[in-house]
């Protein structure tokens, strides 16, 4: 970067006083920056860095390498003052002969993947003012000898560092210091404050700190961004903290904080963003927001946290988001939402608030997800929103409203409403209406589940043609499940179990789109603070999916009065998880499943299916839960493959004729078997190929199954609900791990 030229000029002004030229004057690095450039590269695993130190004649000139820059030292040399070897893949050691560099000023070696510890030389450098270490793999203590006066900006997170956190004692101009995302223990130590004033934001989150939350940030008065979300920090605030009158982003998400949140937070008047969810703060929310004029983003979910909504919140006009879900909040919701225009996230689930909807909400004209849900809400949908535009995401489940059709007239026409949950609610007795909607036509994710609804499923879904998910389940449904289901081309979730349906599957079910290939749908919207709740009514087990993205493929049609047999072609469903069939009138054969590759979950319990159970099943090699019980199947159990894994009797009680284990009945040959195989030639054959597989296909088969296995059991956990409090942390593991599984195996999984 125009290093070259500079020197150059230079000595064209020395020219003036000696007879130099240019070409023999070219001012060359310093040899013990060269030396230190050269142990680094020893350092390194594979050097692809382009750098040259075999000049012979002359030393090469190291400020035109790649990365380093270099300023005017004396007449003749230049002295390495900045590495920039970010995003270079770079593997190794750093060597501590970097110490040589000892007028080095900017390092950045972010984004490689060093590993080991870092030599204490790093830590001495006596004009460096920007480290930045961050995301490698570095591990160890960081020195406690260590001496940056001239630091700035510290970054090393995203490693594996341990220890106690460094104090940087004596850097007195530090500005920026980030630890984040490390293995970093013990307290968090304030000393770090004791020295400057300069401190502009400090970066702790996720490491295993531990102990109560420390005072002295208050000697950090410049502090504008603190950050110590995920840190095991626990005890009340110190009040120290409500004296940084500068700060304007404070997180502490994810300890276990109690105490209430003192109404002195109004000091921090300049406060854009604040974020103390998912711990133990108790008492109400200081009615403070009329100081906090600034205030964006307030998020508080998953407290303990009781009283009801602090009227100034009205007067906070910047508000974007609030999350207050999963508290014990009370009252009715009567902000002045007219003088909330900016608000786009508005979730309040999971308190008690009572009451109706406020009307005003739709003069909110940016609200994208609107969160009411599990509350004691009355009343019906007011008409305003029919305004309601900008409308995205819509939950009001668990509450008690009442109407769903003037909810659907009032909703059908919401251009961009595509999430609307209402299950449990309308409990007195309506039906679904059938006739009278003809919007929707963007929905995705349709829930109406568990509210009583008598009637038959209606034909304006025919016309949801974008829908993904939809669940009209735990109803009173009557009729038979429409041809036209099988048509909705998006649809990858189906679940209208628990209602009274008749007549047979459709055949369509077995051709549905989205579940003979496996598309991998994308989020349109992050729905970090909106999880779709869907309530069990059977035994209160609740479901909790973080966004419909993570819903498992499924067709479930348990508990109806379906009757005819299990369509053949549900085999070509290959990207179907979820297959439940379960306390329905079904009859006939099982047919063959085993090109089901993804199928994780069948259960065609409680029918009266009859003949033997496939030995091809055990080809299905996530299938991880199965039950035929209570059928009239008969014949021997499937032994190898998963059959291996599913050997509790239980899966296979009540059905008289099955022998083998796990059951206790021996299979002898005399016992009578009122169900031979229609065709035994294609069984023994079947059986055969099994064998044969075993020897090579087995010792593979198995660690595929073992590696998938064991992530996606972490998987699962994704959708089946945990308690509030584990699920954001739950989310990002399992978030996390599907990437980097997805990365590493490939094409193996696909993702719905
Ligand atoms: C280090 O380099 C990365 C990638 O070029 C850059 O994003 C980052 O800002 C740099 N660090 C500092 C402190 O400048
Ligand atoms: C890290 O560096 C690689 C190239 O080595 C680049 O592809 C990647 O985007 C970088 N990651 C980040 C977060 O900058
Ligand atoms: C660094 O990683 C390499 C493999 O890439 C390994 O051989 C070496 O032992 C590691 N060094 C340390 C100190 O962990
Ligand atoms: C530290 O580095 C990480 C990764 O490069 C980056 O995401 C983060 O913003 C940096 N921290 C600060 C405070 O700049
Ligand atoms: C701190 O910064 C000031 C102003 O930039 C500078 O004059 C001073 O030399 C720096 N102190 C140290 C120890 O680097
Ligand atoms: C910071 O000041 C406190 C109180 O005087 C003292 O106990 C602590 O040792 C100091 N820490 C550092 C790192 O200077
Ligand atoms: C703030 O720093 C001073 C030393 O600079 C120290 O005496 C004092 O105890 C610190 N305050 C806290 C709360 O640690
Ligand atoms: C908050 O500010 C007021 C004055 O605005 C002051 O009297 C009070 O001491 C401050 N509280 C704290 C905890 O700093
Ligand atoms: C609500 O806020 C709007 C806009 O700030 C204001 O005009 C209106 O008077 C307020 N309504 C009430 C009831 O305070
Ligand atoms: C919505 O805002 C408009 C204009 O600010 C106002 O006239 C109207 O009264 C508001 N609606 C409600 C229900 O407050
Ligand atoms: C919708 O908004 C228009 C103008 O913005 C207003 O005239 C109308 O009354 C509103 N409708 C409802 C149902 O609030
Ligand atoms: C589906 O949409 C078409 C065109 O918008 C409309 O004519 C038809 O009546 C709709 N069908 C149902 C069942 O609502």
């Amino acid at each position: 970067m125009g290093n070259r030229g500079l020197p150059c000029y230079f000595s064209l002004l020395l020219l003036l006083f000696a007879p130099l030229s240019c070409s023999q004057s070219q001012q060359s690095c310093d040899s013990s920056d060269l030396n230190a450039l050269q142990g680094f590269v020893e350092g390194l695993q594979s050097s692809d860095l382009g750098w040259s130190f075999n000049g012979r004649s002359s030393s090469p000139d190291c400020c035109t390498w790649v990365g380093i820059s270099c300023d005017v030292g004396s007449v003749l040399v230049k002295r390495v003052i900045g590495l920039d070897l970010s995003d270079k893949s770079l593997k190794g050691s750093v060597s501590s002969s970097l110490g040589g560099l000892d007028q080095l000023k900017q390092l950045n070696l972010s984004n490689n993947s060093f590993n080991g510890s870092v030599p204490v030389e790093l830590f001495r450098l006596p004009h460096l003012e920007l480290l930045d270490l961050s995301m490698n793999m570095l591990s160890g203590l960081i020195p406690a000898e260590s001496n940056l006066p001239s630091i700035r900006l510290f970054n090393i997170s995203a490693n594996s560092f341990s220890g106690t956190h460094p104090i940087l004692a004596g850097s007195s101009n530090l500005s920026v210091y980030d630890v984040s995302f490390n293995s970093f223990f013990g307290p968090v130590d304030t000393g770090i404050c004791n020295s400057s004033g300069s401190i502009q934001l400090l970066q702790f989150s996720a490491n295993m700190f531990s102990g109560d939350f420390p005072a002295g940030f208050g000697n950090c008065s410049s502090l504008t961004e603190l950050s110590l979300s995920k840190t095991g920090l626990t005890g009340t605030l110190p009040d120290d903290l409500f004296t940084l009158s500068s700060l304007s982003l404070l997180n502490l998400k994810g300890n276990t904080l109690s105490g209430i949140v003192s109404t002195n937070i109004r000091n921090l008047s300049n406060l854009v963003h604040i974020d103390i969810s998912l711990n133990n703060f108790s008492g109400v929310i200081p009615d403070v927001f009329d100081s906090l004029s600034e205030l964006e983003y307030f998020a508080a979910f998953s407290n303990k946290l009781t009283g009801g909504l602090p009227p100034s919140l009205s007067n906070c006009s910047t508000l974007a988001l609030l999350i207050l879900r999963n508290n014990s909040l009370t009252g009715t919701i009567d902000l002045n939402f007219t003088a909330l225009p900016r608000l786009n996230a508005l979730n309040l689930a999971s308190n008690f608030f009572s009451g109706r909807i406020p009307p005003d909400l739709p003069n909110c004209t940016q609200m994208m997800t609107l969160g009411l849900a599990m509350n004691n809400l009355v009343g019906e949908i007011p008409s305003s929103f029919k305004n309601f535009t900008s409308l995205y995401y819509l939950s009001l489940s668990g509450n008690n409203f009442s109407n769903l059709f003037s909810a659907l007239q009032i909703l059908q026409n919401l251009p961009n409403l595509r999430n609307l949950i209402l299950n449990t609610n309308f409990r007195g007795g309506e039906s679904m209406p059938t006739q009278g909607i003809q919007g929707f036509a963007n929905m995705e994710v349709l829930i109406i589940e568990n509210c009583a609804l008598s009637g038959s499923i209606p034909p304006w879904l025919a016309n949801l043609t974008n829908l993904k998910v939809m669940d009209i389940s735990w109803n009173h449904l009557t009729g038979t499940i429409p041809l036209w289901l099988g048509n909705l081309d998006n649809l990858f979730y189906l679940d209208i179990s628990n209602n009274s349906l008749t007549g047979e599957i459709p055949t369509s079910l077995a051709l549905m789109k989205s579940l003979m290939y496996s598309n991998s749908s994308q989020e349109s919207v992050a729905s970090q603070y909106y999880p779709f709740v869907i309530l069990r009514n059977s035994s209160g087990r609740s479901l909790e999916y973080k966004q419909y993205s993570s819903f498992p493929p499924s067709i479930i049609l348990s508990n109806n009065k379906l009757v005819g047999s299990i369509l053949p072609g549900f085999n070509g469903l290959v990207n179907l998880h979820v297959l439940d069939l379960s306390f329905n009138d079904i009859s006939g054969t099982i047919p063959d499943l085993s090109d089901m590759s993804n199928l994780e979950s069948l259960d065609l319990s409680n029918n009266h299916l009859t003949g033997a159970i496939p030995s091809s099943l055990s080809r299905l090699h996530f299938l991880s839960s199965f039950s035929v019980a209570y059928n009239n199947l008969s014949g021997k159990i499937p032994t190898g493959g998963q059959f291996n894994t599913l050997n509790d009797p239980s899966i296979y009680t009540g059905n008289y004729y099955l022998c083998g284990p796990p059951t206790k009945n021996n299979c002898s040959d005399e016992e009578p078997n009122p169900y031979p195989k229609r065709d035994d030639n294609n069984g023994t054959h079947e059986t055969i190929w099994l064998y044969l597989g075993m020897g090579s296909g087995f010792a593979t088969g198995f660690w595929g199954v073992y590696v998938v296995f064991l992530f996606r059991r972490s998987w699962r956990i994704a959708y089946f609900r945990m308690t509030d409090k584990l699920f954001d942390d739950i989310y990002v593991m399992v978030v996390l791990s599907w990437r980097r599984l997805n990365g590493k195996i490939g094409g193996q999984r696909p993702i719905s």
